[in-house]
């Protein structure tokens, strides 16, 4: 069969190639590849900057934001052929550390965790793939391929599960959320967060185009300024750029009490002096929290799917800006300002 595959830590090394039939030992549930979204970190792997090979193989097959159709549900029951299924990303790891032993491999503490198309095994972007029953999360099958959003769907819940977890430690009524950054993770956020009966505000570089009006759409504002500009402390901030100066503006910006939820994966920056104790100190007098948010675990894929389900199908579906054949990888790993989600496509649904 064909498969995408990249050779990790070695830019230009994506190619679509020939591997053989996924292995047994992957899982019992064989898969008909339908569509894999393209996120950054495939972006990242394809150019040597991150991802791992499965031990003592040279490729790492790429994809870990999966839909597929079942074509052989093996042994075990609660499948059947035709279900519609995305793989979970992250396996625990095998010590396992306490966190991965009661199922939240999303916080894995001694980093010995694998990720499916990241970290030492391999992922979905191959016309087959094989599951672990435990591991497969039926998609409701009206969504069809709007499934392929629900891994990313699924790290935003649990972003803002943890928002709502952390504002827990105190008497706490959020009524506004900021998202930064109107990509696919910000805009499912603005999404969840609308459903949640939040006042949204989301604010990206873009001043015209498809991410203003989806915004607009949902009923939230839309900015394009700086963040000190937006005219209001947030209760809660979905920083989803990876900027340093835009990270710094949040920490200056966000409100009395308030929770900064950084999900978005950012590289180095010209100022490193920047008025880190400023930021602290505001930090300090104003109770905020500042945290990292990496993967999710069943309990947020089970959320996330059931929130794309509840969402309005004609707005999800701009969400995916552009659909490309498995051997137009190349394309679809270059993204355009105008890029929300590329999907690869490999069959039909
Ligand atoms: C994926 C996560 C993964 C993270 C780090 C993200 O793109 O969505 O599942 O944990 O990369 O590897």
């Amino acid at each position: 069969m064909k498969a995408i595959t990249v050779e990790p830590k070695k830019p230009g090394t994506a190619t679509f190639m020939d591997v053989p039939e996924p292995d047994i030992h992957q899982g019992s549930i064989l898969v008909e590849a339908v569509a894999v979204g393209v996120c950054g970190t495939d972006v990242e792997i394809s150019e040597g900057k991150y991802g791992w090979a499965p031990s003592g193989e040279r490729f790492l097959i790429l994809g870990h934001e999966s839909l597929g159709r079942v074509i052989d549900p093996g042994p075990t029951g609660g499948f059947k052929k035709g279900d519609l299924v995305v793989g979970i990303v992250r396996r625990p790891d095998p010590v396992p550390c306490p966190n991965c032993a009661v199922g939240e491999w999303d916080m894995c503490s001694n980093g010995l965790y694998t990720e499916r198309g990241i970290k030492e095994i391999h992922g979905f972007m191959s016309e087959r793939w094989r599951i672990e029953p435990e591991f497969a999360i039926k998609v409701n099958p009206s969504l069809g391929i709007l499934g392929v959003l629900l891994e990313p769907s699924t790290v935003v819940a649990k972003a803002l599960e943890q928002i709502i977890f952390i504002g827990r430690r105190s008497y706490w009524e959020p009524k506004t959320i900021l998202v930064t950054g109107a990509g696919p993770i910000g805009l499912l956020g603005a999404l969840f967060a609308k459903m949640f009966g939040l006042e949204v505000h989301v604010l990206d570089r873009a001043e015209i185009g498809i991410k203003p009006e989806l915004v607009r759409e949902l009923g939230a504002t839309y900015h394009s300024g700086s963040v000190k500009d937006i005219g209001f402390r947030p209760d809660t901030i979905l920083e989803c750029t990876g900027v340093g100066a835009v990270i710094g503006d949040c920490i200056e910006q966000i409100g009395a009490n308030g929770i900064l939820a950084l999900a978005g994966i950012g590289h180095g920056g010209a100022n490193r002096s920047a008025a880190l104790a400023d930021m602290a100190s505001a930090t300090v007098l104003s109770n905020i929290v500042i945290f990292g948010s990496v993967n999710a675990n069943k309990r947020h894929w089970y959320k996330a799917g059931q929130w794309l389900a509840k969402a309005d199908r004609a707005w999800l579906s701009k969400l995916i800006t552009r659909i490309e054949k498995p051997e137009n990888f190349m394309s679809a790993l270059r993204r355009t300002p105008e890029d929300i989600k590329v999907v690869i496509q490999f069959s039909d649904i």
